[in-house]
């Protein structure tokens, strides 16, 4: 009988210390959130400091909302400058929406993919269409600086990501911004 004391004691001491580990652990907790989100995904591109930037610098001024030119004479209404393709990509809803080509492809009536299918770049015609060769009339973007490998790459994998626009919403206003002659002069 007297043999199995030591034993009741190492078991109590078991026990103890487990619940102190546990105690341990649940002061640990606070760190432990952001370590977890880490490891979800280390490399998760966030769309507004990293993807917006890109389309902003290089892809807005020809596919935003529509708005009204300079007009010729004053007090005249200036002419409307549509997005091209009716492709507007200041706004989520837009660039999930696509444009004439996405309705078309959508309709069955042409064949292609549409602008933006999140989960697969290679179904997104706003990342393959920067890869097309230059002379072909859907490079994008047709006038001004193609985007660098390392752009392509922050869009490829953004959208094969899930196209997770986090927070952004951007421009939702579909009506025709009146001229603004304060506004800088645009091309
Ligand atoms: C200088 C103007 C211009 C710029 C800048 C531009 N585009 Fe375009 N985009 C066009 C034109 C024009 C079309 C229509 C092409 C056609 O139908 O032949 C178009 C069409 C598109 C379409 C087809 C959308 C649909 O569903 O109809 C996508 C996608 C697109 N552009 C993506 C981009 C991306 C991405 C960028 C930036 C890297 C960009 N564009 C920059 C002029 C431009």
């Amino acid at each position: 009988m007297k043999k199995t004391l030591p034993y009741l004691a190492l078991g109590f001491l078991a026990i103890a210390s487990s619940s102190i580990a546990d105690h341990h652990e649940e002061a640990a907790e606070p760190d432990a959130t952001p370590a977890k989100a880490e490891t979800a995904d280390p490399n998760a591109i966030n769309f507004a400091t990293q993807v917006y930037p890109i389309l902003e610098a290089k892809c807005v001024k020809c596919h935003e909302q529509p708005y009204e030119k300079k007009p010729r004479k004053e007090g005249a209404k200036g002419r409307t400058k549509k997005p091209k393709s009716k492709y507007r990509m200041d706004g989520k809803k837009f660039l999930l929406a696509g444009g004439t080509i996405t309705a078309k492809v959508i309709a069955g009536t042409e064949e292609g993919i549409s602008a933006l299918t999140p989960g697969d770049a290679s179904k997104s015609s706003m990342y393959t269409y920067t890869n097309l060769p230059e002379e072909d009339e859907l490079h994008m973007p047709t006038k001004g600086d193609d985007l660098t490998p390392e752009e392509k790459e922050i869009l490829k994998n953004w959208i094969n990501q899930g196209a997770n626009f986090g927070e952004w919403i951007g421009n939702e206003d579909e009506s025709i911004r009146p001229y603004d002659p304060d506004a800088p002069a645009k091309s």
